[in-house]
């Protein structure tokens, strides 16, 4: 049976595979960290690991198909306000200003070099976007200020207490918080996830990347656990997560008069 986020838990030990995961999924996981989270790296290698997630979202079909997941949740809103966290390239807040006729993007992420070339682009001149750096454990935004906030293949970088915060802050300054992650598979397929990765992993950046992010990537239980540590009255809902990405909507249940 799935962990039903009851218990409580000690967030900084949780394994990413949940407070129930099995003793091999405990296996899979890392501590080391991508080269887009390290300070030692090259830029260049980091902005190659921007533009191949921005080509591999096109090619797959993954920037329409989270664009579609991401207006199905404002779809009662008339003009939305939409934050997107974490954007890295920007092509997901780029898809939702041109299908959408009046939705309002704030685009944003930590890192400075992307906040850059995403406001030197397209967005920076767009009547309906504001491009700007932010960090999604302290969002810079007054609480309910925005309908929906977004946080799309980044919440795996974050450890436990910090991605934990986001859940928090999401709910703060907006009525929900989408996140679109990786899904993390029964060990056996992780296994054959990795096996196909590894060999490609010293030689190109995204693998590489890629590789860890797998290893650190959150189980359903664990993204319950980490929704009941920022606040037990928080609700979580979980689609997907086995051959599809992992997709869950996170709000907080109106208080009572
Ligand atoms: C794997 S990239 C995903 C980029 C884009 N969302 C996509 O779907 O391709 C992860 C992004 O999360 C950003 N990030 C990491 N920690 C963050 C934080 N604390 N706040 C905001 N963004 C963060 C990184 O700078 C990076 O752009």
């Amino acid at each position: 049976m799935d962990y039903m986020a009851t218990e409580i838990v000690d967030i900084d030990r949780m394994p990413r595979g949940g407070p129930d995961a099995s003793c091999v999924d405990r296996l899979l996981e890392t501590d080391r960290l991508e080269y887009l989270d390290r300070d030692d790296v090259d830029e260049e290698k980091k902005r190659s690991v921007i533009r191949a997630l921005e080509w591999t979202g096109e090619v797959f079909g993954n920037t329409e198909r989270f664009a579609r997941t991401v207006l199905d949740e404002v779809a009662d809103v008339p003009d939305p306000k939409i934050l997107e966290l974490g954007a890295g390239h920007g092509a997901l807040s780029r898809t939702l200003l041109e299908w959408h006729p009046s939705a309002e993007l704030t685009v944003t992420d930590v890192e400075l070099s992307s906040v850059q070339a995403m406001a030197a682009g397209e967005l920076g001149e767009h009547p309906r976007a504001t491009v700007r750096e932010m960090d999604a454990t302290a969002i810079d935004a007054a609480a309910g200020h925005f309908d929906l906030a977004v946080f799309v293949l980044s919440f795996h970088h974050l450890p436990p207490s910090l991605a934990s915060q986001v859940i928090a802050e999401g709910t703060r300054v907006a009525d929900k918080l989408l996140i679109i992650d990786l899904p993390r598979p029964p060990w056996p397929l992780h296994l054959i996830r990795l096996a196909t990765m590894l060999p490609f992993a010293p030689w190109l950046p995204f693998v590489h990347d890629g590789v860890i992010s797998s290893l650190r990537t959150y189980s359903p239980s664990a993204l319950r656990a980490l929704a009941a540590h920022a606040d037990p009255s928080i609700d979580i809902e979980l689609r997907g997560g086995l051959f599809s990405p992992q997709v869950a909507v996170v709000s907080r249940r109106p208080q009572s008069m």
